[in-house]
């Protein structure tokens, strides 16, 4: 009874996950999608502690090694309360462009969690053979005979994805935050070094899987590691959010690898759904940013990149007033804004949407167009305004107003820098070559708000800043809307 009980709770969760992942695909169901994935979660730790205290494993089966009972549940609920006292704080402390930073360090523990269940099942299936072997009876059914070659390839496999995730997503989170240099690191051979490493794993595999020891398992932990910080390392600051979305990636395969380590169904099933779910919203993303999957997944395979725009002399720049602004949309027919990380920084988003109801009001067709990496994670501008009351119809992805452009009277470019620069697509040289932007210099007048002629993420210079029909209307960009709000 207590184990179809179990068993039938780990496939509820499953679907609550599964129905999560559909919501969270289009911003009109997103809220109900987040339900669906907290009372998953909900499901599977009230499930998880209860078989635990009963003395079932995670398989379904009874047992009787694991810390079951009142100390067992003692542990559990200490270790979850001090979880969801940092979890609480931290949520509540980040801002929304920091979300990255923070998803990344939180993929790091996923890592890291896949690493130490990986040596505890690795010591502990030691102890049990070990045990058997003094008494003198036979191998623990889970481990005899070929079973036991299959978990110690669980283990090495295990091990080196979450090794690869710790260290890949600690890197990623210093770019992200900007405490190590964007800059991808290249070093000679790079890619033969992945390759290296790569090859080095099977064959260490192998040898484990044939003679499970501990120096072994040391030696490939410490190859996994410098990879993962290789494969990051080598990736460059415009390619980072297609690198945290691969990290989540791994780090679902790392939780799908515990699943098997520590016989837990539910955990394979979530693993595989972040895998893979993660895998997929890295190459929609790739498609977005015209980077190759392969590429990214391989760390910047070939991706060497050479002028940022740096020395180019574009010619003068021209600038605009809030009022002249103002002015310029009063006469407009048709409006587009292209919000970026700016908008986020300034908390723009509400003076936006004033603008963008009084505008419709004067019958002024207003539209946003939303690049898939603007702002700091994906959907980020999209979340913003919403939060405005921004009505959904009149936000169009990027693909969707791309043609649009060329027959409009005025683009608001609001804090946005890469994803509106020309560049991607004239210089081939430029770190962020081929990827598709928002071509807003075909609008009659473009109108960029920003504090200075500083780059952007990427650290490339935007020649769209020079063009003729281009004006900079310099300051925070809340303020410059609340300045053109006034004057309307
Ligand atoms: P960015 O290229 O980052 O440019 C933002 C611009 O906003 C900057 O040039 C900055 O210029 C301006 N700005 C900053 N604070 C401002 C303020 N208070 N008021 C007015 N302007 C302000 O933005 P983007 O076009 O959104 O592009 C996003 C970049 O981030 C891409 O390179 C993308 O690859 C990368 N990225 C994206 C993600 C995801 S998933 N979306 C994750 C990580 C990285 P000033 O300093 O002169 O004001």
């Amino acid at each position: 009874m207590a184990i179809t009980l179990v068993q039938g709770s780990f496939i509820l969760a499953g679907l609550l996950f599964i129905l999560s992942l559909a919501g969270l695909s289009k911003h009109t169901t997103a809220e109900g999608g987040n339900r669906y994935g907290m009372l998953g979660m909900a499901a599977a730790l009230i499930i998880t502690v209860f078989a635990a205290v009963i003395g079932i494993d995670a398989a379904g089966e009874a047992y009787d090694r694991t810390g079951s009972g009142a100390t067992g549940f003692g542990l559990m609920a200490l270790a979850m309360v001090i979880g969801a006292v940092i979890g609480i704080w931290k949520a509540k402390k980040v801002e929304m462009t920091g979300m990255p930073e923070l998803i990344a360090l939180l993929h790091s523990f996923v890592g890291l969690a896949a690493v130490l269940v990986g040596y505890n099942s690795y010591f502990d299936a030691h102890h049990r053979l070990a045990e058997a072997r003094d008494r003198g009876l036979p191998a623990p059914a889970d481990l005899a005979g070929s079973m036991e070659s299959i978990h110690s390839g669980e283990v090495f496999v295990g091990v080196f994805i979450g090794a690869i995730t710790f260290t890949g997503s600690i890197v990623a989170y210093l770019k992200l935050s900007a405490k190590m240099a964007s800059k991808p690191l290249m070093l000679p051979k790079h890619n033969l070094l992945n390759l290296g490493a790569l090859v080095l794993f099977i064959i260490l595999t192998i040898f484990f899987v044939m003679d499970p020891n501990l120096p072994l398992l040391l030696i490939m932990t410490v190859i996994a590691l410098l990879l993962g910080f290789h494969l990051v390392a080598a990736i460059g600051g415009g390619d980072m959010p297609v690198v945290v979305s691969m990290l989540n990636s791994y780090s679902g395969w790392a939780a799908a690898a515990a699943g098997f380590m520590l016989n837990n169904d539910l955990l394979i099933i979530t693993g595989a759904l972040v895998g893979s779910s993660g895998a997929f919203l890295s190459y929609v993303m790739c498609k977005g940013m015209g980077r190759s999957f392969v590429n990214v997944i391989a760390g910047g395979f070939g991706g060497e990149t050479s002028s940022a725009g740096g020395d180019v002399d574009y010619g003068e720049h021209r600038e605009i007033t809030a009022e002249e602004t103002a002015e310029l949309l009063r006469g407009a027919k048709s409006v587009i804004i292209t919000p970026g990380y700016g908008m986020a920084v300034a908390q723009a988003q509400y003076p936006v949407a004033e603008i963008t109801h009084k505008l419709r009001a004067k019958g002024i067709n207003v539209r946003f167009g939303i690049h898939p990496v603007a702002g700091r994670l994906p959907g980020h501008m999209n979340v913003l305004l919403a939060e405005a009351k921004v009505p959904y119809d009149i936000v169009l992805e990027m693909d969707e107003i791309n043609d649009d452009l060329g027959e409009t009277d005025v683009v608001l470019v609001i804090g946005a820098n890469d994803t509106v620069n020309p560049a991607a697509l004239d210089d081939p040289g430029s770190p962020i070559a081929g990827m598709p932007v928002l071509h807003v210099w075909e609008a009659e007048n473009v109108i960029v708000f920003k504090r200075s002629m500083a780059t952007g993420y990427a650290g490339v210079q935007n020649p769209l800043f020079f063009k003729e029909n281009t004006q900079m209307l310099f300051g925070d960009a809340k303020e410059r809307v609340d300045d053109i709000l006034k004057a309307l």
